[in-house]
């Protein structure tokens, strides 16, 4: 029963003459957090596309727990377990209405029309977005498409997320709700990001995909002390009144003209 959740075993894939990748092996294992990292055009999301097969390797293998993915019958029964957010909000939604979007996989995986639209409901409200359901999805802005395509995959209930760059272009708030609604879960992960906070926040395993090679990363943080500063932004009417840090313990440097 305890079988590694996904399996990559010696991929090997390319676009047309370029290669990608030569040779990778990943296991990911119940519990694991993994953040993927790696340069601009390194090929993350490119592996994340062969994982739940919308690529196909020119050699190698992906097993799905345990099981090998060989057609498109295997890759459609693991994507309804393991859900990919794409990098482009765009390429994930593609219904008139937030609430078609979201209810869509459920009522794919067999779920009655009822059933599939409370659950849309309930994770969209479990993010903070009720208020949506009626929206026009293609009208969204998009750091709003990028929750409804949040709320689009965990409707599905997967046993595994694949998150390619989650919180790109959130404000400060919403990136703070999804992590603690992706902290909350307990659901293993690939996390793709360039955002260190954000892997120290959620990752417990790291890999770095350099030339075309996957290689097992360490992750350590340093302690140490220093001076900072905080951007602040506000109207500048506000200039005239008093304003201050959240944190009193800041508020000096306010009064003292530095
Ligand atoms: N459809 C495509 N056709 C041809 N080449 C592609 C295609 N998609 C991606 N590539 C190329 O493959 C390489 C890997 O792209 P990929 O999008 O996987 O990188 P990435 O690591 O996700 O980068 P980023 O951090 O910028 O998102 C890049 O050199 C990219 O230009
Ligand atoms: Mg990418």
């Amino acid at each position: 029963m305890s079988h590694p959740l996904i399996q990559l075993r010696d991929l090997a894939f390319g676009y047309g003459e370029r290669p990608v990748f030569q040779g990778v092996n990943l296991t990911l294992n119940p519990g694991e957090r993994l953040a993927l990292v790696g340069g601009n055009g390194a090929g993350k999301s490119t592996l994340l596309q062969l994982v739940v097969g919308l690529r196909r390797p020119r050699r190698g293998e992906v097993l799905a727990f345990g099981e090998p993915c060989r057609d498109e019958a295997d890759f459609h029964r693991m994507r309804s377990q393991v859900g990919l957010l794409f990098q482009d909000s765009d390429d994930q939604l593609f219904c008139p209405t937030v609430l078609e979007d979201v209810a869509f996989g459920p009522l794919n995986q067999g779920m009655s029309q009822q059933a599939a639209s409370d659950l849309a409901r309930e994770t969209l409200a479990s993010l903070g977005l009720e208020a949506f359901a009626e929206r026009i999805t293609h009208r969204l802005s998009g750091g709003e498409k990028r929750l409804v395509a949040l709320a689009s995959v965990l409707a599905m209930r997967p046993r595994v997320l694949l998150l390619d760059e989650p919180t790109n272009g959130l404000d400060e708030q919403a990136q703070t709700r999804l992590l603690e609604r992706l902290q909350g879960l307990e659901l293993a992960m690939i996390l793709v990001s360039h955002d260190k906070s954000v892997i120290e926040k959620l990752a417990n395993r790291a890999v770095i995909l350099q030339d075309g090679e996957l290689l097992e990363a360490v992750m350590h943080s340093h302690p140490h002390q220093h001076t900072h500063s905080h951007l602040h932004i506000h109207p500048k009417r506000d200039l005239e009144s008093d304003h201050s840090h959240p944190n009193p313990a800041h508020n000096d440097h306010h009064n003292t003209g530095d």
